[in-house]
């Protein structure tokens, strides 16, 4: 039986590629709701059980209340129940890189050599490791102290 969730693809990780997320994203770039910022951003999270999860950036007219699309992404695979993602893709008009808050939620469910791909609407992309884009992060493992409390 098919897995209730919102993605597009559901396939064995390794066989989901940079192109694939990408494309993912772009199917979504036109949901974004930019009324005030009027800049699209939209990402695809691959999660370890191969489902892709795609996600938009969503603006509110109280402006810190805007969720980024990476976040809208990760959030969506947490919610259906993933715990590890495996590889992002960001597409934006002109290939901005991802926020460090999205960054910092990046981490707590991907590891350091976790790649990012970010894209341009053309699909033209550069990759990067998450240790690469957020060095020397606090992650759960810093909580997780053995010493006397
Ligand atoms: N934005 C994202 O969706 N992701 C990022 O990583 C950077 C910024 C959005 C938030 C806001 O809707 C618009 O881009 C301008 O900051």
């Amino acid at each position: 039986m098919p897995k209730l969730v919102s993605p597009d693809m559901t396939t064995p990780p390794d066989t989901v590629g940079p192109q694939d997320l990408i494309k993912a994203a772009q199917g979504v770039y036109d949901n974004a709701y930019v009324p005030y910022s009027h800049y699209r951003v939209a990402a695809a999270v691959l999660a370890d059980d191969g489902t892709v999860y795609t996600g938009c950036n969503v603006e509110n007219a109280v402006y810190p209340l805007t969720i980024c699309a990476e976040r809208t992404a990760i959030f969506k695979a947490v919610s259906d129940g993933s715990r590890k993602i495996v590889a992002l893709a960001v597409v934006t008009a002109n290939g901005g890189s991802p926020c460090g808050a999205c960054r910092q939620v990046m981490r707590e469910f991907g590891t350091d050599e976790m790649p990012i791909y970010v894209a341009d609407i053309t699909g033209a992309y550069h990759t990067h490791t998450l240790g690469e884009l957020l060095p020397e992060s606090f992650s759960s493992a810093d909580l997780h102290t053995t010493e006397a409390e």
